[in-house]
């Protein structure tokens, strides 16, 4: 053998090593980071567990704040960190934790008056059947899916977001709110599909994302909040806001919502329009002039007092989360930039020090400005988003 092709491999070696090293590395800290996390929320752990509850955030007063009844959008995101953790550690006391849970919350799978159910159902019981593969968590998610698309309408070609009648919605004059967030709903209905091999669950939600990607979003890739339809005719009646700063703003996490949905559904339908769309959304966030350099927004891009508005640590971490879902399917730099956003969350400026923020990871996330709703404060859903992009940059899959 001559020497030639040798000192061919031992230059791509030496070539390759920083990159060896690079991968190496950030899985080490991706390792550490979630170990911080298991720390912290151990303490959370006790608490719920003691109590027979689900916690949220913090109250005013620094107590956490707990879910109450009948019901609360943020209710599966306790029960799926849990799983997440269950499935890096193998330790046991995370499935109880999460089986306890989530099954305060199972009764909630028939409900027809929200919209809410996918984010309930499939990061709670979804996760466990993903997770676990037991088959008993499938008929939880299939009877949340059947109640969900009892708020499809056919000539909307949306599921109705929220309920108007007798709601603060009627005030503002709507009739079949549809919220960009819905599109989060649609990951339960896809595996619903999966599950039982009916299609229903899919078409509805592929018609629910080509609405949405039709008249939701401006030329720039930015969304409204909210979509109000005639819920006769199918026709747009306005496109407002609820939880942003303006109609014509971009909420933070509305923008999060999107190119997670956008990449989700891309994942289920290989469809090239929606990893179009995702991209498109991903190039508004990041190039967007008031982007901060550490990665996580504020809570508007349009907030007045930028740079004093408080940032949202939810919507850095659901944007992390999502990015790396795209990466897989285009390329690198998405990569680079979620692990940007969780290093800055990972830090002490967003991560809380430990047995501190009544053991919730980070800090500084906002949940509804305008109401002056938990603003500034950790959320059990900014915990649960950094807790699945740590284990997706770490796991290098999607799920
Ligand atoms: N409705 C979900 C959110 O506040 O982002």
């Amino acid at each position: 053998m001559s020497e030639k092709p040798l000192h061919g491999i031992m230059k791509s070696f030496i070539f390759l090593l920083p990159v060896i090293f690079y991968a190496c590395n950030s899985k080490n800290v991706t390792l550490s980071q979630l170990k911080k996390v298991e720390n912290q929320l151990e303490g959370l752990r006790e608490a719920a567990m003691a109590e027979n509850r689900i916690p949220r955030s913090i109250t005013k007063e620094g107590n956490i704040r707990w879910i109450i009844q009948p019901y609360d959008w943020t209710e599966g995101f306790w029960p799926g960190t849990c799983w997440m953790l269950y499935q890096q550690t193998q330790d046991e006391k995370w499935k109880e934790a999460a089986i306890a849970a989530q099954k305060l919350i199972e009764h909630h799978k028939d409900l027809t008056n929200d919209h809410d159910l996918g984010f309930i159902f499939n990061n709670s019981y979804g996760k466990a059947y993903r997770i676990t593969g037991e088959e008993q968590y499938k008929k939880v998610l299939i009877d949340a899916s059947n109640a969900l698309i009892t708020r499809f309408n056919d000539a909307v070609g949306c599921i109705k977001s929220w309920d108007v009648a007798g709601n603060w919605q009627a005030e503002r004059g709507w009739k079949f709110p549809v919220i960009i967030d819905n599109l989060m709903n649609l990951e339960m209905l896809f595996e619903a599909s999966n599950i039982t091999g009916d299609s229903l669950y899919r078409n509805i939600a592929i018609t629910h994302a080509n609405t949405t990607m039709e008249n939701h979003f401006r030329p720039d890739g930015s969304s409204y909040h909210v979509v109000d339809y005639d819920p006769e005719t199918g026709e747009v009646r306005s496109k407002v806001t609820a939880q942003g700063f303006a109609d014509e703003s971009a909420w933070a996490r509305g923008q999060a919502w999107a190119l997670y949905g956008y990449t989700m559904c891309y994942r289920y339908t290989k469809d090239q329009k929606y990893l179009d769309f995702a991209e498109k959304i991903a190039d508004f966030i990041l190039h967007h002039s008031n982007y901060p350099k550490d990665g996580v927004p504020y809570w508007d891009f349009n907030a007045s007092d930028i740079p004093k508005a408080p940032k949202d640590a939810s919507a850095g971490a659901i944007i992390a989360s999502a990015l790396i879902e795209l990466s897989g399917y285009t390329n690198d730099k998405y990569l680079k930039n979620a692990k940007h956003i969780l290093n800055t969350l990972s830090g002490d400026a967003y991560t809380a020090k430990p047995g501190e923020n009544q053991h919730f990871v980070l800090m500084h996330s906002v949940s509804n400005f305008p109401s002056g709703n938990e603003v500034d404060v950790p959320l059990n859903y900014a915990d649960y988003y950094y807790t699945e992009a740590l284990t997706r940059w770490l796991m290098k899959r999607t799920e």
